[in-house]
């Protein structure tokens, strides 16, 4: 029996997981239903469980009777305040809160892999936590679950995860080495200039026209400081100030996010940012404040668990089913926290079919996932885990079992 095979028999249960969590999404850090019901099934396999880890995090531990590492899977928990589209007959029944990120997959495709992993703890060299996380889409669940020691007791030797993408088709897998994803850090910006009439625009300091000429320099960090090689990006996504067409107002906020895949340039940021701002503002008799906040460094893969998981999936489903992607997301995951503190690895999960609907992108609400790709992500988590503690691949994907 390979691992898909075994997938593909519970194929049933795993849509049935599947469609009750994306019919009951629940944001960042309230995903109490959620993670009882993760912790339920989890028991109901006699899989040890700990509750409440980080607020709503979940740990499961399959401990193996032979001695050998530990290998942690990740899944995310949380969903979007998005109004789902779908039309789905399982759509969200929490209104305006939808799974259009996938996790609902996630979460399911890592129940599915514990379950088949659970029941061979007897040929299992090592130990497997399954690591259940709130809040990604905040992109801090990571770093809390970090700090409440999940890393820890026992010491985490590796960590995998998987991450839906509509771009490639359900059934394959993308992987890449080095960066997958973008560094994330937000930018708020207070510009303070000097109120007074519109009429009189020399007896004040207009801090929509500063604000205006930041919003133009700030194009230049990416055209003019950065090396054209060096993927970036700087989006001001909100600007605020003035009450009134006849008012020169005292101050504009802008608010920003920038992304970056080369840690180097993602430490150069700040500096860079904080002197266009200043100094523009100084130019023109204004001041300008910066706060600029890391949320999340890029997530580089590491290339031996890259290796790994290119043997599992040529072993399991083929060569053709792997994919190499070019580049990098410039979205942000912040399973970079793991990868940053043991060796890790993120690989995409095809999920478009012939639908329209599933090549929309994640975020969108009307993006529908293809539910083949449930057998195909637990298939390649469970030969990944077991692959990984035993270092013997050809025993290891299809004849352990
Ligand atoms: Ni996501």
């Amino acid at each position: 029996m390979s691992f898909l095979q075994l997938a593909e028999e519970m194929k049933e249960k795993i849509i049935g997981f599947r469609r009750h969590l994306h019919q009951h999404p629940e944001l960042s850090f309230l995903e109490y239903r959620t993670a009882e019901f993760v912790a339920g099934i989890l028991e109901e396999y006699e899989i040890d469980v700990e509750r409440n880890v980080a607020g709503t995090g979940i740990i499961g531990m399959i401990t193996g009777d032979l001695p050998g590492k530990t290998v942690a899977l990740r899944a995310d928990m949380d969903a979007l305040p998005i109004e789902e589209q779908t039309n789905l007959p399982y759509s969200s029944s929490n209104r305006g809160v939808m799974h259009a990120c996938g996790h609902d997959f996630h979460t399911s495709i890592l129940l599915g892999t514990a379950i088949i992993l659970s029941q061979y703890k007897d040929k299992l060299k090592g130990n497997i936590k399954l690591i259940f996380q709130p809040g990604e889409e905040k992109l801090t669940g990571a770093k809390k679950m970090i700090e409440a020691g999940v890393l820890k007791n026992p010491c985490v030797d590796a960590i995998m995860a998987l991450h839906c993408w509509p771009e490639l088709p359900a059934g394959t897998v993308g992987v890449r080495k080095g960066p997958i994803t973008a560094a994330a850090d937000f930018l708020e910006i207070t510009i303070r200039g000097k109120e007074g009439h519109a009429a009189h625009p020399h007896k004040c300091v207009d801090p929509i026209v500063i604000a205006g000429h930041i919003v133009s320099a700030l194009q230049t960090v990416v055209s003019r400081e950065i090396a054209p090689t060096d993927p970036a990006v700087v989006t001001i996504g909100k600007i605020n100030g003035g009450t009134a067409s006849n008012v020169i107002p005292s101050s504009v906020q802008l608010s920003g996010m920038i992304r970056t895949v080369n840690p180097d340039l993602q430490k150069r940021m700040p500096e860079i940012i904080e002197r266009i701002v200043c100094k523009s503002a100084e130019s023109m008799n204004g001041e300008a404040e910066v706060k600029y906040m890391s949320a999340t460094p890029p997530l580089i893969c590491h290339d031996g668990m890259v290796g790994l998981i290119d043997n599992v999936v040529t072993d399991l489903l083929g060569r053709d089913r792997l994919v190499y992607l070019e580049n990098p997301s410039l979205g942000s995951e912040d399973f970079s926290f793991y990868a940053n503190e043991i060796p890790g690895v993120l690989f995409r999960l095809g999920t478009h079919d012939e639908r329209e609907d599933s090549r929309f992108p994640l975020h969108n609400s009307r993006v529908t996932f293809a539910e083949e790709a449930l057998t195909t992500g637990v298939a390649v988590m469970c030969g990944a885990a077991v692959h990984y503690l035993s270092n013997e691949k050809s025993l290891m994907v299809k004849h352990i079992l």
